[in-house]
């Protein structure tokens, strides 16, 4: 049962809705495009908002559903929840179907994290929209959200596997933002807005 549900993660996670939209819809390659992400802010970038927002619901989803389905069969351990939350972020991040090489994790994670302490989540999610709206830049609202979700859950008195585990997806959305943060450091990173297809 465990094995199934690390590997259902997995699977959910995996799924890259963001690549497939603009397969399907543009028979592109969304990774030569825009930041070459493809997770919902690049999908925007290219398809426009509309399917910005439905990449990222889909994206939300999956890691939400991972969580959902282990409580569903009966999952009650906290440590084995956020394990599972966790391989699911890394699924998106490194799927088997596009060779590993995936996005950067932080919908997913915020799936995860709504199913972890909801409140935590959507104040993570009001931190993220007005460091995006302020900087206009989505990249530094995911890192300033993410990174801020592990001390909400503690001051919100969540339990402590929920902590450690949002405290390695701030580090990987960290991580996996490099790119990025080179960017932002010379100026040279996409606002919001921006098309680029
Ligand atoms: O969710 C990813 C976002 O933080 C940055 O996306 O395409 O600008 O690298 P992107």
């Amino acid at each position: 049962m465990s094995v199934f549900l690390v590997l259902l993660a997995y699977i959910l996670g995996s799924m890259p809705m963001g690549y497939l939209v603009v397969k399907l819809m543009r028979g592109e390659d969304i990774r030569k495009y825009g930041s070459g992400n493809i997770g919902a802010t690049n999908v925007g970038r290219v398809m426009g908002r509309k399917w910005a927002v439905i990449v990222g619901f889909f994206d939300i989803s999956k890691g939400a559903l991972a969580i959902l389905i282990a409580r569903c069969l009966g999952v009650t351990s906290p440590d084995f929840l956020a394990f599972i939350g966790v391989i699911a972020v890394l699924g998106h991040n490194f799927p088997v179907w596009l060779k590993f090489k995936g996005g950067k994790g932080v919908a997913t994670s915020f799936g995860v994290v709504f199913m972890f302490h909801p409140l935590a989540s959507i104040l993570g999610g009001i931190i993220w929209y007005c460091v995006m709206r302020l900087s206009r830049y989505v990249s530094l609202g995911s890192m300033v959200s993410l990174s801020s979700v592990p001390f909400l859950l503690i001051l919100l008195g969540s339990n402590r596997a929920y902590i450690v585990a949002s405290t390695f997806l701030a580090v990987l959305t960290i991580l996996r933002h490099r790119a990025n943060i080179k960017r932002l450091l010379m100026g040279t990173e996409h606002k919001v807005g921006e098309r680029v297809a």
